[in-house]
């Protein structure tokens, strides 16, 4: 029996899809630092015994093993209470043509994603960035051909901006094609800037809903980066993301928001996620988690209320410079 009371649902903007206001990622994680088959199903299935039912991975996702790996879990769960995503765009091989938006590397990869998750649809497809070598008006006809052909039911795009997301629009209704219903862009307290004035906006006018990721900052927010790197951490293992994420500054006021969270009785991870989901243009708050506590401290956010004054003080502390 599954137990939902604790996990709110919201629609994915103006369609009729509902998504778990929390939901479960595997960039870098599943295939990747994680690649125990049984601990992979054991994080996955607590999320969904918790309520969450949005699944993302993408096909680059430690080259295709999120998929396999995060498939075979999924696959012991009923398919139809379950949101399972997939992204195109990033390169799969060197062959030129295996990347980008393009009408060949769409349609064949959709193909090799379903294969490697073992289901027969992608509920979301992501164009996992805008493609400029590739024209909008090919990308959309070659989406519409997927969802007419039911291989996905709705279609979507990550870190596209206001201006490509309403160009899409036009070519899709000028087409009479399927339009992106989602899309998926970077949002924390730590970067912020982009959706708040830019991509929220469009979104709510274009009707799109907004499923966003790296909500604690590859984990900076939760807070175990303090006293330094932790031995096994994202940011120990990934060096480009140390660089671009684990300043003095960015952790002095992750530290600023800890009497916040204990005043809350909650972890920083917890209020961070919240916070994300707060914003009342988000659909969903993708998370990411490499243990099963990971996983149970996030998903403590879902039922995390911010009133006002808490957030001011979070403005305060995570001002945009
Ligand atoms: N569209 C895109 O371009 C894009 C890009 C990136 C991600 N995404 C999606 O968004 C999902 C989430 O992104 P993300 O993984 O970067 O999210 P995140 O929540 O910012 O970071 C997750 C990582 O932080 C650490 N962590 C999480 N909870 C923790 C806790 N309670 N205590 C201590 N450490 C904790 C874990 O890393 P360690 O244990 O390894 O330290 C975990 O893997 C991805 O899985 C993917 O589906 C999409």
């Amino acid at each position: 029996m599954v137990a939902h009371q604790d996990m709110p649902y919201r629609a994915m903007g103006k369609s009729g899809l509902k998504l778990s206001a929390l939901s479960l990622g595997g960039w870098t994680t599943f295939g990747g630092s994680v690649t125990d088959v049984a601990a992979v199903r054991t994080i996955l299935h607590a999320a969904f015994e918790r309520g969450v039912n949005f699944f993302d991975i993408a096909d680059v996702y430690a080259r295709g093993e999120a998929e396999r790996v995060m498939g075979q879990a999924l696959g012991e769960l009923p398919r139809h209470e379950l949101v399972i995503s997939s992204k195109v765009f990033w390169p799969m091989s060197d062959d030129v043509n295996d990347r980008g938006l393009s009408r060949k590397h769409i349609l064949e990869s959709v193909d090799r994603t379903l294969q490697r998750i073992g289901t027969d649809y992608l509920d979301l497809y992501f164009c996992h960035r805008f493609d400029p070598e590739t024209p909008v008006e090919e990308t959309v006809r070659a989406m519409d051909d997927l969802v007419r052909q039911g291989k996905v039911l709705y279609w979507g795009t990550s870190e596209w901006t206001a201006a490509q997301l309403a160009e899409a629009h036009e070519v899709a209704t000028r087409r009479n094609a399927d339009k992106p219903r989602v899309e998926q862009p970077q949002y924390s307290l730590l970067v912020r800037d982009k959706v708040e004035r830019f991509v929220a906006p469009a979104a709510r006018e274009l009707g799109m809903g907004l499923v966003v990721w790296s909500p604690l900052a590859s984990g900076l927010l939760t807070g175990k980066y303090d006293d330094g790197l932790p031995d096994g951490s994202r940011l120990q293992a990934q060096s480009w993301l140390k660089d671009m994420l684990y300043s003095d500054d960015n952790r002095a006021r992750v530290r600023a928001m800890a009497p916040l969270a204990e005043a809350l009785g909650a972890s920083r991870a917890q209020l961070a996620l919240a916070w994300a989901l707060s914003h009342p243009d988000v659909s969903s708050v993708i998370t990411g988690a490499t243990s099963l506590a990971q996983l149970n401290d996030n998903l403590g956010a879902a039922t995390l209320r911010l009133d006002d004054d808490v957030r001011a003080q979070l403005d305060e502390i995570f001002a945009v410079a």
